[in-house]
Order: structure tokens, then sequence, then C-alpha cells
């Protein structure tokens, strides 16, 4: 169960399964932030293979229309069964639903090579409705495995949306000891639908940004490999790019880099690490009196896209605002092995032995702290709303990381800042894509 991933942030982490009598391979995305088994079941043009179901003697439709809709995009299909195995996950045949999609929008992209999506949430997020049991329940209650899986992405430092792919681990039933170093800190899973945590604190640079720890779980903080980025409430976003400023050594900074619609270059000889900040997030631990802090470093924020101009390297901001919830994405999750503890309803994180660049580790995790100066409950009750479920934002991140229509460059010279705007290279080697865009 070791490697069994590839993938990358920016268009997700797939792991391989077999579906149906005789067995059809497909690559299904891993995403914590849904709930439902669904794959490609109709050719479609931005996918380069489907579940044909006619095919499988073994498969029974249960004639239920489900439709997802995310913030942008969506899929409808019908639920069905069929039997399941992973090649490079636990031994044995599942049965298990799946929901074939048929129709989409804006869900499959060109150059994703996935074909379909296991949601591994809880099964109130399931459509059309929570009686609809998910893969991972399943797989619990046959394989009779313990209620618990991890995650390791390695894609640190690596371009987000080269043409190749990086590895990793979803390990099924457990933890696996080689994926990560030092110890676990859990903190609670506070409500069993996303894997929403709590968090009290952020700090850039060991600067507290010292809003009311509400503002961090506007409206839940959740975990989600299904999401590329960090995404922080509107307030928080503000604070955190404004303490980012004031404490990065570069003078100019046009804003668009930090909206996402710009790139920052540099010489290819040129690091841009070492000018920005760590930024820590502070989750309340399982002894409620006390928290613990992952850090990240810029090498997993600032973010190399491949392949722009032969001397230069560009790189992205991994981190956008959110209006409705601070989410803990793969540019977070590519530093930790994540453990989804749901026997003790609890989410681990340890250092991830992938999360090196150069030899040198690209994130941290220290504890524990006091939390005597922060309120005892960072959660405001009764905003329950409507699930959205996440993937979208790889929808949004296939997009925007192609789409950089300005792309700003920063040739960092000795003793000052150069600014140059170009965008040819991208724009006519991903002019389909362009269209597609804008269609
Ligand atoms: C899977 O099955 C094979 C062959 O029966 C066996 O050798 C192996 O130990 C099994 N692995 C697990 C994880 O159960
Ligand atoms: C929780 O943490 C506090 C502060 O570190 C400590 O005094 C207390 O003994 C801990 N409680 C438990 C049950 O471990």
């Amino acid at each position: 169960m070791v490697d069994n991933l590839q993938g990358d942030a920016g268009r997700g982490y797939y792991l391989e399964m077999l579906l149906g009598s005789p067995p059809q391979q497909l690559n299904i995305l891993v995403d914590t932030g849904s709930s439902n088994f669904a794959v490609a079941g109709a050719p479609n043009p931005d996918v380069t293979s489907y579940f044909n179901t006619e095919k499988s003697s073994t498969y029974t439709s249960q004639g239920i229309d489900v439709t997802v809709k995310y913030t942008q995009g969506s899929w409808t299909g019908v639920l069905g069964k069929d039997f399941v195995t992973i090649p490079k996950g636990i031994n044995g045949s599942y049965l298990i639903n799946i929901a074939t999609i048929l129709e989409s929008e804006n869900f499959f992209l060109p150059g994703v090579k996935w074909h379909g999506i296991l949601g591994l949430a809880y099964d109130v997020l399931a459509k059309p409705s929570k009686s609809v049991e998910t893969f991972f329940d399943s797989l619990v209650r046959v394989a009779k495995i313990p209620n618990i899986f991890s995650l390791q992405m390695c894609g640190a430092g690596l371009p987000v949306s080269g043409s190749g792919t990086n590895g990793g681990s979803l390990v099924m039933g457990g933890i696996e000891p080689s994926l990560y170093k030092g110890d676990i800190w859990y903190t609670p899973i506070k409500e069993e639908w996303y894997y929403q945590v709590e968090i009290l604190k952020l700090e850039v640079e060991g600067q507290n940004l010292d809003l009311d720890c509400r503002e961090y779980n506007a409206d839940k903080a959740i975990v989600d490999s299904g999401t590329t980025l960090l995404r922080l409430p509107q307030k928080v976003f503000a604070a955190v790019v404004e303490a980012i400023i004031r404490t990065s050594s570069i003078q100019e900074f046009s804003s668009g880099f930090w909206t996402g619609s710009q790139l920052a270059c540099w010489d290819k000889t040129e690091k841009p690490w070492s000018l920005f900040p760590k930024i820590s997030i502070y989750l309340r631990d399982e002894n409620s009196s006390r928290s613990f802090r992952i850090t990240i470093l810029p090498q997993l924020y600032i973010q190399p896209i491949l392949g722009i101009g032969q001397n230069l390297e560009c790189y992205r901001f991994g981190i956008s605002s959110s209006t409705n919830a601070l989410v803990i994405g793969a540019t977070v999750m590519e530093g930790f092995y994540v453990i989804f503890d749901r026997v003790q309803k609890r989410v681990g994180f340890a250092v991830s032995p992938c999360a090196e660049i150069g030899g040198s580790p690209v994130s941290e995790i220290e504890g524990p702290f006091s939390t005597a100066d922060i309120a005892s409950n960072c959660i405001s009750t009764g905003t329950f709303h409507e699930p959205l479920l996440w993937i979208a934002s790889y929808v949004l991140m296939s997009i925007c990381g192609i789409i950089l229509l300005v792309l700003i460059i920063l040739l960092l010279l000795p003793s000052r800042c150069k600014h140059r705007y170009t965008n040819n290279d991208v724009v006519n080697d991903e002019s389909s894509l362009v269209h597609h865009r804008w269609k």
C-alpha cells in the first residue's frame, strides 16, 4: 500500500483501481472532501478511459439518478454496484456503490489523468442521500480493516502541473511507520461530515496574526486532499498576505500574484524561497488545554509551474481566499503524513520524509503549547451550510494553473528588481486549453 498514488497538487493524486468482471482499469482521484465513489461511465473527450458497465457481467444498476454539483461544474449519473479491486491496496474484491457519470460539465478537464473520484469523507455528504454506503465504509465492513486510512502526498517542490507525476501513498486500514518521522499529533474531528477540525491560531514567521480564533474556522476548517491550495477565509487571507508582504524581502509585488492571476518568475539559478516566511497553523490537541502547530515552509506554498521560458522558473502563490471555509488542501498536506482516524474521531499529522527539498525538510510539527490565551471554543455553532464539495477547487486550479494571461517576471538582480511582462509562451503552448476556458 506504500507508493500506490500518482499525481500532483495541481490536478490531484490518484489510485489505480479495477472495476467489474473482467476488470477494467481506471485511475481514481483521492478526495477527502466528498463522499461519493463516481467514475466516468460514458466516453468523454477529456478522459482517456471510462467504465463500460455493459462489458461487466457483475454490474447491477440500482436505477437511481444522482447529480453532484460543485461551485463550478457538476456531473449526473446513475447509481449501481460492482466489484472493485485495488491492485496496490488491500487484498480482495469488494462490492461497492458506484455512480457512473453519464454527463458532466467542467468536471473532467483536459490533461487530468484520472477517470473517477473516491470520496473518503463521511456518509452524510453522500448523494443522493447518506444511505448510499461510502466506499470506505463498505471496505471496513466487508474486509474488516480498522476504520482508519492515511495519506502521504509527495509533490513538495516539484512542478504543480508538470507532465510527470509524483508519488504518494494511501494506506487503508492503518498507519505505515515508514511514511512518517517523529511523533503523530492528533486533533479531534469536531463534526463527522467533512474532516472538520478546530484551528486556534495562525502565525507568519512566528508572529501571531491575532485575529479572533473564530475567524480561522469561518464557517468551518477542513482537511481536504481534493483541494489544491491552502484556502483561507477572506479576512484571514488578507491578514496573511499582509504579513507575508511585511516579512518578505521583496519590495514590489503585483497584487495579481496574491490573487492567483499572475506568476512570479526568477532566473533559474535563483530560488525565491528564502525571501518568504514560514506559516504555522495551530490545531487543538486531543487534550483541549493544549495545541500543536504544523508549519509549512515557503517551498510548499510558493510553487513552481513547469516550463515557461528557457532561463526562468515561475511560481504561483499556493494560498487563496475562500468565502466559506479554511481548507487545509494539498499545498499543506504535501508536508505531512495525515492520518484519518475515524475510530477515535481524530486527524493526525506527522512530518513526512518525502517533504524534503535538497535534503532539508519543508514542514515542521511542534507542541504542546498552552491554550490558556485562546477561547475554549473557536467554532461558531448553528452555521450548518449545504456542503459544497471541494473537488471544485481542482477544476478551478486546472483552469487557473494554465490560463495565466499575464505573467509578472521578477528578475532578481543583485541590487534591484526588474519587471517585465510576457505571456507568449504559455498562451501558445496551451491554446487549446485557453479555448476550453473561454468558450
Ligand atoms: C494478499 O494475498 C497474498 C496472496 O494470498 C498474500 O501473500 C499477502 O500476504 C496478502 N496481503 C495482505 C496485505 O493481506
Ligand atoms: C492536559 O494538559 C494540561 C496542560 O498541559 C495538563 O496539566 C493536564 O494534565 C492534561 N490532561 C490530561 C488528561 O492529560
